[in-house]
């Protein structure tokens, strides 16, 4: 299975992903291995701990290329940045400082707050993206708290229009059991586009792209054919369709479950 990641965290020093050369190596050769032949590398951008301007990581994508053909890793990688959601991005997109996951300035990367899903993203930064052709890829929707708490957020904003990157160890074990249910719903109600890696240099953030494929291959061949196929298209700046998009249902405590954990 040949993959594309398009969430990736292994330029040498430059975020919280790979804090030198030598390891960045390593991840680029576990990721070939894993099946990736096309990478994007999305440093974070604009959280509130990293801003990785957007000449900087075409710059040092360039160098990472030649580094990666010297070493003869076969593997190709592109400029991209996650972003982060905050009230500035259409000033940034103004600034020319956000780079997108494909060339025709389509397709941006978005990671949304950890904690919750701001009022104003659809009420404001959404339609605006809209005006200007731009289609968010939300990241990792399987770990915002504010969707863990009300899965009809998700389907919102997928039904507005909103691509989602679903995380590979997600769909596996290492953000616990919750996680990873939440990732197999969004799954089985259509609300999911594609897996990337979103891969770290740190342990359980490592590439496992390949594991994350067989399991959806095992659970629904086509779907996995279709995710694949997605991220290729998101690279390209192609359509990807969103077909037969269902609600989750949120499972709402009970009295009974509340009651049991306020005695222990
Ligand atoms: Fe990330």
């Amino acid at each position: 299975m040949t993959l594309v990641d398009l969430h990736s965290h292994i330029l040498p020093g430059v975020d919280d992903g790979s804090p030198d050369l030598e390891t960045s190596l390593e991840l680029a050769r576990e990721s070939v291995a894993d099946g990736v032949t096309h990478m994007l590398l999305t440093p974070h951008h604009m959280d509130s701990n990293y801003v990785n301007h957007k000449r900087d990581v075409i710059e040092k994508t360039k160098a990472f290329q030649q580094i990666l053909d010297r070493e003869q890793i076969p593997l190709k990688v592109f400029p991209g940045q996650e972003v982060h959601l905050t009230e500035h991005l259409i000033e940034a997109i103004d600034h020319d400082d956000i780079l997108y996951a494909d060339a025709d300035n389509r397709y941006i990367m978005l990671e949304l707050p950890h904690t919750h899903v701001p009022e104003y993203f659809m009420r404001n930064i959404f339609p605006e993206l809209q005006t200007r052709g731009i289609t968010p890829v939300i990241v990792h929707p399987e770990r915002n708290q504010g969707i863990q708490r009300d899965h009809q957020l998700l389907y919102d904003m997928v039904k507005a229009g909103c691509l989602t990157q679903l995380t590979a160890n997600s769909y596996l074990d290492t953000f616990g059991e919750r996680v990873t249910q939440l990732t197999q719903e969004i799954i089985d109600a259509n609300l999911g586009s594609t897996f990337s890696s979103d891969v770290h240099a740190y342990k359980g953030r490592r590439s496992r792209m390949n594991a994350a494929y067989q399991k959806l291959v095992d659970n629904d061949r086509d779907k996995a054919v279709t995710y694949t196929e997605n991220a290729k298209a998101i690279l390209n700046g192609e359509d990807v369709p969103m077909p037969g998009i269902q609600e989750i249902r949120t499972k709402k405590k009970s009295f009974w479950d509340k009651l049991f954990k306020s005695k222990k």
